[in-house]
Parts: C-alpha cells; structure tokens; sequence
C-alpha cells in the first residue's frame, strides 16, 4: 500500500513535495522525545533538523545513541578484516551530518578521519561541529584524495541512492583511493529488502540486476536503488576489488536491514 502510494507520488512528481510534508510530520511526531533528549544531554551538538531527516531519521536520540552503536558495530566489522591497526586513515564516504564519523575517533583510536558529501551544508556543519577533515564531492567523482589514500573506507547508504552509472563511477574511484590490502565497506538493498519492490522489479532483481527508483535528485533520500547479490559481486569484480564478505541479513517486516559488503584490492 505505502509503495504504491509512493510509486504514484514518483510517477506524478510530487515525491520531493511529499518528503517535505513528511518531514513537518516528524518533526511533530518526534517533538516530545527531542526536547527531552535536549534537555537530559545540553552538550551534545546536533545538527539541524532537516540535515538528520535527509541523511537519516528525524530522532535525536537515534541519531545520537543507536548510532554511536551501529559505528562500533561497523568499526568492528571492518577490524576483523584490517591487517595494519595504527595510524590510520579513515573516509566516511556520504558522512552527511556526521551520525557515523563523531563516533568513529573511539573505535580507531589515532586514526586520521576524513569525510566528504556533496551537501555542503552537511559538510560545513561537520567542520564547524565535529573533529575531522570534512570536503565536499559532486554526486560524480573524482574525490581529491590522492590514490591508495586510506586504510579504510566505509559508506553508509551511499549506492542506495545512486544510478547504475554511478555505482560503475564509484565503485572504480572508491577502490582507487583505497590502499591495497585496505577494506572498504558498502551497505546495499539486498535481498531482505525485495519486500518494497513491486512484481516487475522483483524480476529483473532476481534475474541479477539493479532496480531503481529515480524521478528525483540523484543522491536524495528518496532516490532509491536495490542491488542484487549478483550485480554487486560483478560491479566488484569488474572495477578490480574482492568481496572478502558480504553479510546478508534475514528480512525484518517494518525496517529491512540493508546488506553489508566488505571489499579489498
Ligand atoms: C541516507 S544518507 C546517509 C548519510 C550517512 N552515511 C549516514 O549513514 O548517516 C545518504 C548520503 O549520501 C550523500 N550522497 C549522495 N550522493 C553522493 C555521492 N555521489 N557521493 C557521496 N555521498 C553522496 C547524501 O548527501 C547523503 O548525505
């Protein structure tokens, strides 16, 4: 029901319009809890709402505390890959307003932090905010970073957003500023989401290709793409980097769990 009625909001133009509806909405809805997250933690910088709603979800709390949990989750997971443990150098690929990054200086002590976005709003929040070396990027690449430049980069619902052209783009430019032997890990809608996907689009997924939702910004929120098993190990392979693992969760009914890829060269 809820992705038919977006379907149709896509189809008419109106998705970008509905999203800021939904934003006033939540802000409503998440209005007590916010204010007593502000009033029990007065020194917790936050950004503005809109940046949290666009990168993430309009809740101060999850924002801040189940997020701080999901970056020691992501931090861990990268660990049991990493060869080289000190000194090193970390890129929150799509870091928007920080939910991941202000947490990471406790996961990989000394590491230098960097983070890049196209939202420049996001990014000069992060550099007002928050430690760390923060650029911002255009939604094609290249970065500035030099090749070979990280231990580890990671992007947090980054390809969920993008068109297949942009996957190719980036999945060759993530693995040149990546260092040999480094690990990068990527989220995608894998196959514990397909319960969003209409009866076409889960055909041409099963048959191993990426379905996307576009008739928005590229990169937007609303922007969506789903990428099976199949696609991903290829656009891996052929871009010259080696899925060392790919976790794929068991479907949740309300929030599908997005898969995790970790990737080396
Ligand atoms: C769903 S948000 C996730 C933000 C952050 N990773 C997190 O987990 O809180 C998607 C982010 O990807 C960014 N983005 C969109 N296109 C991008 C691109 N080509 N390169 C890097 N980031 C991009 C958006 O600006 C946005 O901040």
């Amino acid at each position: 029901m809820k992705q038919n009625l977006l379907s149709l909001l896509r189809a008419l133009n109106l998705l970008h319009f509905a999203d800021r509806i939904n934003f006033m909405r939540q802000q409503l809805l998440n209005l007590p809890s916010n204010r007593a997250f502000r009033k029990n933690f007065p020194d917790i910088s936050l950004p503005p709402d809109y940046l949290m709603y666009e990168s993430f979800s309009l809740n101060y709390e999850q924002y801040y505390v189940a997020s701080r949990n999901a970056s020691e989750a992501i931090a861990d997971t990268i660990k049991k890959h990493l060869k080289v443990k000190d000194n090193l150098s970390v890129l929150d690929w799509g870091c928007g307003p920080g939910r991941i990054i202000r947490h990471m200086s406790d996961f990989f002590p000394n590491a230098s932090l960097y983070g890049t976005d196209p939202n420049n709003k996001s990014i000069n929040w992060c550099q007002e905010n928050l430690n760390g070396t923060y650029n911002t990027n255009s939604l094609e690449p290249p970065l500035r970073y030099d090749d070979n430049a990280f231990d580890v980069i990671y992007g947090i619902s980054i390809f969920t957003h993008l068109s297949e052209e942009m996957h190719d783009a980036w999945m060759a430019e993530l693995l040149r500023v990546l260092k040999p032997g480094g690990i990068m890990y990527q989220t995608t809608h894998g196959d514990a989401t397909k319960i969003r996907l209409n009866s076409d689009e889960v055909r041409h997924f099963d048959d191993g290709n990426i379905v996307v939702r576009g008739k928005v910004v590229e990169g937007h929120r609303i922007y969506t793409a789903y990428q099976p098993a199949r696609y991903m190990n290829n656009l891996i392979n052929s871009h010259g980097g080696v899925v060392l693992e790919h976790i794929s969760p068991v479907e949740k009914k309300r929030i599908p769990p997005k898969d995790i890829w970790l990737i080396t060269k």
